[in-house]
């Protein structure tokens, strides 16, 4: 039996009270006015930048193979490229079987080129028939949308398995959810799944909304429970399903990107207490 005395009481609805009325770091002070359009609010984080200084300057190696593109046009947020580098260094240099969804331009794929080295097997796939001209002998291009299941299918059995998914297609919340479900089963025990620009899962246009139930975001935020699922203490079998924690080391939120880890051989988790001495 859990006793609460009246002083506790008193503590906690001051402390309550008070997170009621929101911690001041969670008020930063923000405008007043919305932003008019999803467009005006990409359009207010873009900055021109002196490349080759970036370039000089780069803080690790993804940001370094990404101002290093000066042939065919890429598109990354700045605050990615640390994002990258931190959870595929270990992939690097190695025969890494890596599906860009959303090839656009093809710089991207030229710059994971650089980035993951000689021996990594890029493929893209991109609705626009325009992308199957990119003629880069390295680089296998596949023409169809991201929510295709059979042509990603397809696709991942060419690959001979897949390693690294960055998705960066149509950036629809139903579209990312669909690729999501096919591929992380199909993805190496120890793949990576990169989501981003998850920021459009805060516009309609995309499918979404602030807490629509539909956006990637939410679909993401429920996996945090079923990564969990081994602690819940509910009846509920949904809820307890193993089969996600079993596979997956972490999620991790960035702005804009979510990235999800598998881990091969996850044991089950075990805790254990080491030490001989305890408080008297
Ligand atoms: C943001 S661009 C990709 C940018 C590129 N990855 C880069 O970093 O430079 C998005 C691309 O996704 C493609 N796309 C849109 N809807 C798609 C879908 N349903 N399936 C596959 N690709 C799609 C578009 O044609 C476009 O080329």
């Amino acid at each position: 039996m859990i006793t609460i005395c009246k002083n506790s009481m008193k503590l906690l609805s001051k402390i309550l009270g008070r997170q009621a009325t929101a911690a001041p770091f969670l008020r930063a002070g923000a405008a007043v006015e919305a932003p008019g359009t999803w467009n005006d609010v990409v359009r207010s984080y873009e900055r021109p930048v002196d490349q080759a200084n970036e370039q000089a300057c780069a803080q690790n190696a993804a940001e370094a193979a990404y101002y290093a593109q000066v042939d065919r046009v890429a598109n990354k947020w700045h605050h990615y490229l640390e994002i990258y580098d931190r959870h595929l260094s270990n992939h690097r240099d190695k025969p890494v079987r890596f599906l860009e969804l959303g090839v656009c331009q093809g710089g991207s794929l030229q710059v994971w080129r650089r980035y993951l080295g000689d021996s990594a097997l890029l493929h893209g796939l991109d609705i626009d028939p325009r992308c199957a001209t990119i003629d880069d002998t390295d680089l296998v291009i596949h023409i169809g949308s991201q929510t295709d299941t059979g042509l990603l299918g397809r696709v991942v059995e060419q690959m001979g398995g897949i390693d690294v998914v960055i998705d960066d297609a149509s950036h629809i919340s139903a579209h990312q959810i669909t690729s999501f479900e096919f591929l992380y089963p199909l993805l190496a025990p120890d793949g990576v799944y990169i989501v981003e620009d998850a920021h459009s899962s805060y516009w309609q246009d995309f499918g979404g909304g602030l807490r629509a139930p539909g956006s990637f975001m939410e679909y993401a935020k429920r996996l945090i429970d079923r990564l969990h699922a081994g602690y819940v203490l509910n009846a509920d079998p949904v809820s307890r399903d193993p089969g996600f924690a079993a596979v997956t080391h972490g999620i991790s939120f960035y702005d804009s990107m979510v990235v999800f880890e598998k881990r091969s051989g996850k044991a089950r988790p075990r805790s254990t207490i080491v030490g001989t001495r305890w408080l008297a």
